[in-house]
């Protein structure tokens, strides 16, 4: 898998990708390589100026690209809602949902739906984007899910008494378990659409460390040092887009790079941990998010279940 780029893969014309938090590092590099593949792009941002000079950016390189822009704050329960319907209103496929929007160690934050900021953002909003999306994947052929983790998802495990940080908040284990919560999520939704044989799969990848916009809360002093020792946000995306594009990917896989720690490098398979393969926690983690968001899976994978 040395050195694993997109230009030998083929054209992926009249496929539709969504990636969240397009308009910025990971996520904006993985959408100039989707567009490169002639992926139409739906760019799932919360600022439709920055995403818009993004989406302006692109194309003056990319003059054919396909690019769509529509709202959507993940932190917000309500604005997921209205984004998937918006989107079932436009399209009848989707063939591949990137869930890659994050902030990281960000100060102590409840959304209006009462939830810890970076577990709403990075987690409990694209576990309920991607059930509400679930009846559209599921009916596109080979579609595909990938959701973004992190090498900090070591950092915590899932604190069921404490989800929120209510009885104390540390912004770097909220982190963690919020990009824990996401790899569990991947895996744990991987194995539900396996057992009901659908041919839609959830992966997981992390970029390893790269210079973005992810250090914005870290003190002023710092950020710029990073710049001298982090991947640029192009080789981060490596992970991600192979992690999406590959024919070699199978459901339940986790995408890193494959240099020293998985801090950088190209595209390689890299390990979880116990802890994120335990079917109880997984189970319980579902369950939660189905009673936090509202959103139930079991209707679309109970129903091919008993059918089949
Ligand atoms: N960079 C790394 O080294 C690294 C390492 C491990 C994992 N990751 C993961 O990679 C993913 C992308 O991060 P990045 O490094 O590319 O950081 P980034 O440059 O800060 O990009 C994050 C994106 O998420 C968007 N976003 C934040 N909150 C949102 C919300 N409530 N609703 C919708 N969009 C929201 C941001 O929008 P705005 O521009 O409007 O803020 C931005 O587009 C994250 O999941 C992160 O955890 C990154």
């Amino acid at each position: 898998m040395d050195k694993w780029n997109i230009d030998k893969l083929p054209s992926q014309q009249g496929k539709v990708a969504i990636v969240t938090g397009a308009n910025s590092g990971i996520g904006y590099q993985t959408t100039i390589g989707l567009v490169k593949k002639n992926f139409e792009v739906i760019m799932a941002c919360r600022n439709m100026q920055k995403a818009e000079e993004v989406k302006v950016k692109i194309l003056r390189k990319h003059p054919r690209a396909n690019i769509k822009l529509m709202l959507l704050d993940l932190s917000k329960l309500a604005d997921v809602r209205k984004f998937a319907d918006d989107f079932k209103i436009h399209y009848n496929k989707l063939d591949l949902l990137l869930n890659n929007a994050g902030i990281m160690m960000s100060p102590y934050k409840v959304t209006q739906d009462g939830f810890e900021n970076q577990l709403a953002t990075n987690y409990i909003g694209h576990f309920a984007l991607t059930g509400l999306l679930l009846p559209l994947l599921i009916s596109t052929p080979k579609s595909r899910i990938v959701n973004l983790s992190s090498l900090s998802f070591k950092w915590a495990k899932i604190n069921f008494d404490d989800l929120h940080g209510l009885k104390g908040y540390s912004k770097r284990t909220a982190y963690g378990q919020s990009k824990r919560a996401c790899l569990i999520f991947a895996f744990e939704l991987n194995k539900r659409l396996a057992s009901a044989n659908y041919s839609t799969i959830s992966v997981a990848a992390h970029p390893g460390l790269a210079k973005t916009n992810l250090d914005q809360y870290f003190p002023s002093l710092i950020r710029p040092l990073g710049s001298l020792f982090l991947q640029p946000a192009e080789i981060g995306a490596l992970p991600v887009l192979y992690a999406a594009l590959s024919d070699d990917i199978k459901g339940g896989e986790f995408v890193g790079p494959d240099g020293f720690q998985q801090l950088r490098g190209y595209p390689t398979l890299v390990e979880a941990d116990e802890y994120t393969n335990d079917e109880e926690v997984a189970k319980n983690l579902w369950q939660v998010s189905e009673e936090m968001t509202d959103v139930f899976y079991l209707d679309e994978l109970g129903r091919k279940r008993t059918n089949s």
